[in-house]
C-alpha cells in the first residue's frame, strides 16, 4: 500500500507558526510520526509539502498516474477557496482524506468551509498532528473493506 502525505501552505512554518492553535511539532517531526507509523504496517509513504498551488495539483494527478492507493491532504488555507485543487481531487479515482490540525469550526467562519472536502471521502479536523495517523487508519480500512 502507497500512500501520498500533502501538506499546503504555511505548514513548513509548523512548530513556529502559531503555535498555540497548531501547537509546536515541526512539519518534520509530524511526518517521521507518519512515516514510523505506516512503516510499522508495512505502508510505504511520500510526504510533500508546498506553498504554491500547482505543486499540490500536480502531485494528486502524479498520485493516480503512478497508482498510489490514497492521499493524505491538509490543503491549509488552500481549503477555503482552491478550486483547482478540488478538480484535482476529484478528477482522480484515488480516495483522500482531509486533515486539519486545528478545529476549524471553533475558528473564524471563513474556516468552516471547505471547497476541497467534497472531493475527499472525508474529513478529520482538530485531532493535532495525530490527524495524520487517523486518516491512515481510515485509508487502509477503507482498502480491507474493498478486499
Ligand atoms: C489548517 C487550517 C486552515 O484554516 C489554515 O489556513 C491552515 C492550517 C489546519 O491544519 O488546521 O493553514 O489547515
Amino acid at each position: 500500500m502507497r500512500i501520498l502525505v500533502l501538506n499546503g501552505p504555511n505548514l513548513n512554518r509548523l512548530g513556529k507558526r502559531e503555535p498555540h492553535i497548531y501547537g509546536h511539532e515541526t512539519l518534520q517531526m509530524i511526518e517521521e510520526k507518519i512515516v514510523h507509523y505506516a512503516t510499522e504496517r508495512n505502508i510505504e509513504v511520500q510526504c510533500l509539502q508546498s506553498n504554491r498551488e500547482y505543486e499540490l495539483v500536480e502531485a494528486i494527478h502524479r498520485a493516480e498516474d503512478e497508482s498510489f492507493d490514497g492521499i493524505i491532504i491538509n490543503p491549509a488555507a488552500f481549503t477555503h477557496y482552491s478550486i483547482a485543487i478540488r478538480d484535482a481531487l476529484s478528477g482522480v479515482s484515488v480516495p483522500a482524506v482531509e486533515v486539519h490540525i486545528s478545529n476549524v469550526h471553533t475558528r473564524e467562519s471563513f474556516r468552516t468551509n471547505s471547497v476541497t472536502a467534497p472531493a475527499c471521502i472525508g474529513q478529520l479536523t482538530g485531532f493535532g498532528s495525530n490527524g495524520y495517523l487517523l486518516a491512515l487508519q481510515a485509508l487502509i480500512q477503507l482498502k480491507e473493506d474493498a478486499n
